[in-house]
């Protein structure tokens, strides 16, 4: 191999200043050491274990049998659409036209069409912390500088006025609320919502309102979206999508809500990026929203009892954790451990062959902390546990 900038790697020579080198090596390691391990229960990825409900593949089997094989509308099929509009009404209580909503691949190319139309070189955007990174990710991309808000357990992960109020600047342009959050699971209460709104009009926010978990919401619990708030529609874009809630990360399918004087000027960035999102996936989509509900109502039961064990086995080894409302993660404090939590994920995985993520993987520097998704059958969750706690009371012990 040549030296970087030599002439045998043109590519790297020259590439754009943009392009950051992340320290993935972390993530990459622990990888490598589950691919040489046997039977290793993984609970660190977002993607649920369930398939895909049946009726919503006959759909895009139908779709593709019908020869729905072309180019949609940028924006979407009208269809779709339409059910997106429906369905933001009947759930959240916002009302947006067809028009008003741009169907995406997942609700990654949202948020990367979300900083493309929104960032400006310098422009500062404040990220609900610990956080999904692709956030940093896409702001760095247009030249932006993103500005974690941290959250706390004593506050059970909720996002915090005076939290966001300490990181405003005259650079400040968005804030990217994240509810239920990943990797917390935090569901902000609807009074601090509200307090957010108020702030946001004071300090002439636009709010990019992630929402992608908000169908996956458990007792204790309670969902708004900012959007629904007095004077928040004009000043908010809210992101949703398929994956998560109905166990559709590979077909990618997501979306976004705004004013429709903005949808309008998104048309063509949006053709830009990908044209539309896949079209057999979108009649999937149309499936998954005016379909029957009972496979989400169903996976949101299995997801709540397997919540509840891992909270009470957390309880049973005294690790403390924020009250997860909502997705599908518990963040929990690793430090009783006795191990920082990339140690303690490695030691975990050697010793006890159950693969967890760091928070540092989720912008979390405290090395306090590490997420479980709880995404593998009950059982599995049971014996996952099991070797948890065989691994903390060995090296407790030791
Ligand atoms: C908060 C958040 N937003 C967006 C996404 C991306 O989802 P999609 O599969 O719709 O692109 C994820 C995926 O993990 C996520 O956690």
């Amino acid at each position: 191999m040549s030296a970087v900038g030599g002439a045998r790697d043109p590519l790297l020579a020259r590439r754009a200043g943009r392009l950051i080198e992340e320290d993935v090596s972390f993530r990459t390691k622990m990888l490598e050491i589950a691919a040489g391990l046997d039977d290793v229960i993984a609970m660190g990825r977002g993607d649920p274990d369930f398939h895909t409900p049946a009726h919503i593949v006959e759909a895009a089997k139908r779709a593709i049998d019908a020869n729905e094989h072309h180019y949609t509308h940028p924006a979407g099929i009208p269809q779709l659409r339409e059910a997106i509009a429906d369905t933001l009404s009947r759930e959240y209580g916002l009302r947006y036209d067809l028009d008003e909503v741009i169907v995406t691949a997942g609700v990654q190319e949202s948020i990367t069409l979300c900083m493309l139309a929104l960032i400006e070189p310098g422009d500062e955007v404040l990220i609900t912390s610990p956080r999904f990174t692709t956030y940093d990710q896409a702001v760095h991309a247009f030249g932006g500088v993103p500005v974690p808000v941290p959250t706390f357990e004593s506050d059970d992960f909720a996002l915090m006025p005076s939290e966001i109020e300490a990181r405003l600047t005259e650079r400040t342009k968005v804030l990217v609320l994240v509810s239920p959050n990943n990797p917390t699971g935090a569901v902000t209460p609807p009074d601090v919502i509200r307090q957010i709104a108020e702030l946001a009009i004071r300090h002439d926010l636009i709010v990019i309102s992630d929402e992608i978990y908000a169908s996956l919401i458990y007792e204790g619990a309670e969902h708004l979206s900012i959007a629904a708030v007095d004077g928040m529609r004009e000043r908010t874009i809210v992101l949703n999508g398929f994956s998560k809630s109905y166990a559709m990360t590979g077909w990618r399918v997501g979306y976004m809500a705004a004013p429709k004087a903005f949808t309008r000027m998104l048309i063509d960035p949006r053709h830009m990026l990908s044209i539309n999102a896949a079209t057999p996936s979108q009649f999937a989509a149309l499936a998954a929203l005016t379909g029957p509900q009972d496979a989400l109502v169903a996976m949101r039961d299995a997801y709540a009892e397997r919540r509840a064990f891992l909270m009470q086995a957390m309880d049973g080894l005294g690790l403390t954790y924020g009250f997860p409302g909502g997705a599908f993660y518990l963040y929990t404090n690793t430090s009783g451990t006795g191990m920082l939590s990339p140690a303690f994920c490695e030691t975990l995985l050697r010793e006890g062959r159950v693969l967890l993520f760091p928070g540092s993987l989720f912008g979390d520097d405290s090395d306090l902390y590490t997420r479980m998704s709880y995404l593998q059958p009950l059982p599995r969750i049971e014996e996952a546990m099991d070797r948890f706690a065989g691994v903390v009371e060995r090296h407790r012990g030791g």
